[in-house]
C-alpha cells in the first residue's frame, strides 16, 4: 500500500514538473492546442498537399473548434476558426494583427527590394492594396464606366472561343476571358498574343504562391519564379510603351498609367520595377479567383438544369428590354439576384481563395489561449462553408439558400473576407462574373461531359481535364 502511495506521489510530482516545464518552454503562455509537426517543415506538406478543408477540419476535431496551433510555410501559426474567429479577426485589424504574406509570395512579388533582407512585417503587397483602394478604380462610379466594356469584351471572347464549336474546355476559356478583362482595365491592353502568353505565366505564379520555397529546377517554386520574371519583363516593356504614349498625349485610363504618373510626397515617381511588381500582385489576386468561379459555375449550372432555367429566365428578362447591340448597364446588375446567388453557391462549394495570413502585433488572448506577438494567424473560409449547422445539406448545390430571410448566419459565409481588409476587387469580380453569366446563358445551353471529372490543385482548385462541355447554340 505504502509503495503504491509513493509511486502515485512520484507520478504526480513528475506530471506537475512536466506541466511546469512545458509551460515555461512556451514562455509561460497557455498556447492553443495543436502540433508544430516536423522540424523545419512543420506541417507544411499536410497543409499544401492535403485537401485544405481536411487539414483544418481534422485539427478542429482533434484539438479545438475555435483555435489550434500549427507550423506552416516556416511560421508558427494559430488557425482561428468558425464565425467567432472570423468576427474576431476582421474586427481587430491593425490593433492585434497586420497583413502577412507567406514567404514564397514575398519573394515572387518583391523583385525591386533586397530579397535577402528580412522583410518588413507588412511587406509585399500592402502598397498595391493602397493602389487599388485609393485612386477609386474599384469604386462603383468607376466600375459603372467599365461595365459596357466588360460586357463587350466578354461577348467577343465567347464568340472567339465558342462560335462554331460543339465541345469547349471551360477552364482555359474562363482564364482567357478573365485575363482579357484584367489586361484591359489594369494595363490598357487588348493584344490577344500578349494575353495568351501571360495566361501561362500567371498560372505558374499562382500555384507557386503557396509552395515550398525550393528554388531548384523542376520545383513548383522554381517555375513560378521564372514565370514571375517573364511577367515582369513583359510589364517593363509595357511601362516603357505607356510612357512613350503618354508623352505624345495619348489618353490613359488604366491602373498602370496611374501608377506611372503618381508621385510620393517628395515628388518621386515609383521605379519601373516596383510598378511591375505591384501590378503583377494585383493581376494575380484578381485572375485565378474569377476564372475558378466562372469554371465551377459552368459545372454546377450545367449539372442542374432547373438552376439553368431560372438563371436564363432572369437574364432573358433583362436582355428583352435591350435594343440590338445595347450593352449592360448598372441597373441591370441589380436585377441579377438569382444569378448572384448561383455565383455565391459556387464560391461556397469551391472557394476560389481559401484564406489569408496575418502577423500578430501584440500578445493577445482568444478562447482562453495566448497567441504570442510575432506568430502568424491564418483564417480560412473552410472552417464554416461546409458546416451543416450553418448550411443545410452542405454538399447540395442550392442557390436559393441565400434568398432573403434564409441568408446564412453572420460570419459563416465570407468568400471575400471581411473588415478593413475585405477583398477590394469584390465589386469588380461581381460585375465580371455576372456579365459572363448574362452572355453565356443568353446564347448557349451546355452539358458537362464528365460530371465526375477530378478536381486537382489543393490551394487553387481546377478540373483535371479543363471541364469539357458539349455546347448547344440557341
Ligand atoms: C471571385 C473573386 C474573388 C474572391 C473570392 C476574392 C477573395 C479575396 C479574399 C478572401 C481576400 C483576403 C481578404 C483578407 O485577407 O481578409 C482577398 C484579398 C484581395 N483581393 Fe480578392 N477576391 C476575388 C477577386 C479579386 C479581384 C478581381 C481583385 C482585383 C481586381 C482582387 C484583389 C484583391 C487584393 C488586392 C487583395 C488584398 C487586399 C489586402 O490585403 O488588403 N480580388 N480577395
Amino acid at each position: 500500500m505504502e509503495v503504491l502511495a509513493v509511486a502515485f506521489s512520484l507520478a504526480l510530482i513528475f506530471l506537475t514538473l512536466l506541466f511546469i516545464w512545458r509551460r515555461s518552454s512556451n514562455g509561460g503562455a497557455n498556447l492553443p492546442p495543436g502540433s508544430f509537426g516536423w522540424p523545419v517543415l512543420g506541417e507544411s506538406i499536410e497543409f499544401l498537399f492535403g485537401k485544405p478543408e481536411k487539414f483544418v477540419g481534422d485539427r478542429m476535431k482533434k484539438y479545438s473548434e475555435e483555435i489550434f496551433k500549427t507550423k506552416i510555410l516556416g511560421e508558427k501559426t494559430a488557425v482561428i476558426c468558425g464565425p467567432n474567429g472570423h468576427k474576431f479577426l476582421f474586427s481587430n485589424e491593425q490593433k492585434l494583427f497586420t497583413i502577412f504574406r507567406p514567404h514564397p509570395m514575398q519573394y515572387l512579388f518583391r523583385s525591386y527590394q533586397n530579397k535577402s533582407a528580412a522583410p518588413p512585417p507588412q511587406a509585399p503587397l500592402a502598397d498595391e492594396t493602397k493602389a487599388i483602394r485609393q485612386p477609386g478604380f474599384f469604386k462603383p462610379e468607376a466600375l459603372m464606366r467599365y461595365l459596357g466594356a466588360m460586357d463587350s469584351i466578354t461577348q467577343r471572347q465567347l464568340q472567339i472561343h465558342c462560335t462554331d464549336k460543339t465541345v469547349v474546355e471551360v477552364h482555359p476559356v474562363a482564364k482567357t476571358i478573365t485575363l482579357s478583362l484584367a489586361c484591359q482595365f489594369f494595363l490598357g491592353i487588348n493584344n490577344p498574343e500578349r494575353i495568351a502568353r501571360l495566361v501561362k505565366y500567371f498560372d505558374e505564379v499562382t500555384v507557386g504562391m503557396h509552395s515550398i520555397m525550393l528554388n531548384l529546377p523542376g520545383t513548383i517554386f522554381y517555375r513560378a519564379n521564372k514565370a514571375a520574371a517573364a511577367i515582369r519583363k513583359e510589364l517593363i516593356t509595357l511601362i516603357k510603351e505607356k510612357k512613350q504614349g503618354m508623352a505624345t498625349g495619348a489618353p490613359m485610363q488604366d491602373i498602370l498609367s496611374h501608377m506611372i504618373v503618381v508621385t510620393d510626397p517628395s515628388g518621386k515617381s515609383m521605379p519601373e520595377a516596383e510598378i511591375a511588381d505591384k501590378i503583377m500582385g494585383l493581376l494575380t489576386a484578381g485572375y485565378s479567383t474569377v476564372a475558378t468561379t466562372i469554371t465551377f459555375l459552368m459545372k454546377y449550372v450545367g449539372l442542374n438544369p432547373d438552376v439553368y432555367e431560372k438563371v436564363r429566365a432572369e437574364q432573358m428578362e433583362i436582355a428583352a428590354l435591350k435594343k440590338a447591340g445595347e450593352l449592360l448597364e448598372w441597373e441591370d446588375m441589380a436585377k441579377m439576384k438569382y444569378s448572384w446567388n448561383v455565383i455565391c453557391e459556387t464560391m461556397r462549394l469551391v472557394p476560389p481563395l481559401q484564406g489569408t495570413f496575418r502577423e500578430v502585433l501584440t500578445d493577445f488572448n482568444y478562447a482562453g489561449y495566448t497567441i504570442p506577438k510575432g506568430w502568424k494567424v491564418y483564417w480560412t473560409v473552410t472552417t464554416t462553408n461546409m458546416n451543416p449547422e450553418y448550411f443545410k445539406d452542405p454538399e447540395k448545390f442550392n442557390p436559393s439558400r441565400y434568398d432573403e430571410g434564409e441568408a446564412p448566419p453572420p460570419y459563416t459565409y465570407v468568400p471575400f473576407g471581411g473588415g478593413p481588409r475585405m477583398c477590394p476587387g469584390k465589386e469588380y469580380a461581381r460585375l465580371a462574373m455576372l456579365a459572363f453569366i448574362h452572355n453565356v446563358v443568353k446564347d448557349y445551353k451546355w452539358e458537362v461531359i464528365d460530371p465526375n471529372e477530378k478536381v486537382e490543385g489543393d490551394m487553387m482548385p481546377e478540373p483535371q481535364k479543363g471541364l469539357p462541355i458539349r455546347l448547344y447554340h440557341l
